[in-house]
């Protein structure tokens, strides 16, 4: 059964409105506009990824918004991109093809590369020369991560009200022991509960000014 509804947010993209938990995938203020801001600007481009490979963890997968954005942003450099998505509750193919985004300014270029994010939900497939997008379709708790792995994470599960197993310290240190040292965790969640989590998992915290609409997000770097 369908359990989303397409919300327009103000920026004009799309986001979904998930019926059973009530929660939105973005912000309503602008969904590409917070996954640029909180993502893109503050973890991909921060982390500068150049000239080897680099390798991305996203918890919580869902509209493929942000691996549609770091497959763009990552065109006009010269690294191998390896982008691991979780998401044990994919939206249907039928849902993403009525999603905006390529339709969007310098989006529509990227038709097919999301066309094939949509594809599948679980195992591999090569998008580009330089990017490769592995989907798994099971819950963070419950999957084993490779350690010392991943550059950067995106954490973008719902929020901490709504699911709040998922913030929590044991989640942090499993995900920290994942990443190289150094490596960067952005989300969109700045709430005190999740900064002290992270602190307690071994990573050093940023607040950094929000996306428009919320006054701050968290960025981690693993020690
Ligand atoms: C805020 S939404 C995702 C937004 C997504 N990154 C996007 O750009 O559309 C949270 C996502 O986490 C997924 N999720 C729910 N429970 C999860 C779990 N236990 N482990 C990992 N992901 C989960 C949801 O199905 C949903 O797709």
């Amino acid at each position: 059964m369908q359990n989303h509804e397409i919300i327009k947010t103000e920026d004009g993209s799309d986001t979904l409105f998930n019926l059973s938990s009530g929660e939105h995938y973005h912000s309503i203020h602008g969904a590409v506009q917070e996954s640029m801001h909180v993502f893109i600007d503050s973890g991909f481009l921060y982390s500068a990824p150049s000239n080897t490979n680099f390798n991305i963890l996203e918890v919580g997968f869902g509209t493929g918004l942000n691996c549609l954005l770091t497959c763009k942003e990552s065109i006009s450099r010269d690294v191998k991109i390896f982008y691991d998505a979780i998401e044990p509750y994919p939206i249907t193919k039928a849902m993403a093809d009525k999603l905006n985004y390529t339709g969007l300014d310098g989006l529509s270029a990227f038709i097919n590369e999301f066309t094939m994010m949509h594809s599948f939900d679980d195992g591999a497939v090569t998008i580009g020369p330089r990017f490769m997008l592995h989907k798994l379709k099971s819950t963070l708790e419950s999957i084993e991560l490779i350690p010392d792995n991943f550059n950067l994470v995106y954490f973008d599960a719902f929020s901490a009200e709504a699911q709040p197993e998922l913030w929590k310290a044991e989640i942090f240190l499993k995900i920290r022991k994942s990443m190289v040292p150094g490596g960067i965790l952005v989300t969109y969640a700045a709430k005190g509960i999740v900064r002290r989590a992270l602190q307690q998992s071994g990573f050093t915290t940023e607040r950094l000014p929000g996306p428009p609409g919320k006054r701050e997000m968290l960025r981690a770097t693993a020690v």
